[in-house]
C-alpha cells in the first residue's frame, strides 16, 4: 500500500515561494526576465512565483526528459521542445521544481548560454545535493531535501499527485495480510 506523509506544508510552501520571490525582484531591479519553466513539475511553482515578483517578465516553458523510463538515471538529458521566445541578450531565470542529479539544470544553463543569454540563473523550489552528479550553480534554492520520493506541488509519480498543496513523502508499506 501507498501512503503519503506530509513532508512540506502549504504555508511553508508559500511562506518560501514569498521569500525567493523577494530575493529574485531585489537581484534583477526592475530589470526585464524571461522566466522559463522545465515542463512538466515546475509549473505550480513557477504559478505561484511570479504572482509574487513585481517585475516585467515574459514567460515560456521548455521540456526535456533526463532518462528514458525504462533506464532510470542513464544520465543523457534529451530537449523535446525549447522556448519559441528569443533569448538572446535577456536574462533567463529557469525555474526547477527539484535539482536532483543537476544534469537537468546543467544541460538547461548550456542551451540559453549557447543562444546568447545575457544571463542564465536556475531558481529550484528544492534540492537534493546528495544525489548531485554535477557542479552546476543553482541560484535560488527553496528548501534542501534529503534523499526520499516526495510528490505534491507539481512533482509527481506515475503523473499523480501534481496537484497536492503541500509535499509529501511517499511511502510503500508492506502489507502484511
Ligand atoms: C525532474 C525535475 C527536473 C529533473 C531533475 O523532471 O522536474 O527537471 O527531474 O533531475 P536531475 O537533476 O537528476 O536532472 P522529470 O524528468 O521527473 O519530469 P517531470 O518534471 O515531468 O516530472
Amino acid at each position: 500500500m501507498t501512503t503519503l506523509k506530509l513532508a512540506i506544508s502549504e504555508s511553508q510552501i508559500q511562506e518560501c515561494v514569498g521569500r525567493l520571490a523577494q530575493l529574485i525582484q531585489v537581484d534583477y531591479q526592475d530589470q526585464p526576465l524571461l522566466v522559463v519553466g522545465a515542463l512538466n513539475g515546475s509549473f505550480v511553482f513557477l504559478a505561484d512565483l511570479i504572482r509574487r515578483m513585481n517585475l516585467p517578465i515574459q514567460v515560456d516553458f521548455i521540456r526535456l526528459s533526463s532518462y528514458d523510463e525504462s533506464e532510470k538515471s542513464s544520465g543523457t538529458v534529451r530537449l523535446h521542445h525549447g522556448v519559441r521566445t528569443s533569448v538572446a541578450g535577456k536574462n533567463v531565470l529557469v525555474v526547477e521544481d527539484i535539482v536532483d542529479t543537476g544534469l537537468t539544470a546543467q544541460f538547461i544553463r548550456g542551451y540559453f548560454e549557447d543562444q546568447g543569454a545575457a544571463t542564465v540563473r536556475i531558481c529550484s523550489l528544492l534540492d537534493k545535493p546528495v544525489r548531485r552528479r554535477t557542479s552546476v550553480t543553482v541560484d535560488y534554492v527553496g528548501f534542501e531535501v534529503p534523499d526520499e520520493f516526495l510528490v505534491g506541488y507539481g512533482l509527481d509519480y506515475n503523473q499523480q499527485y501534481r496537484e497536492l498543496r503541500a509535499l509529501y513523502s511517499l511511502e510503500e508499506e508492506i502489507d502484511g495480510s
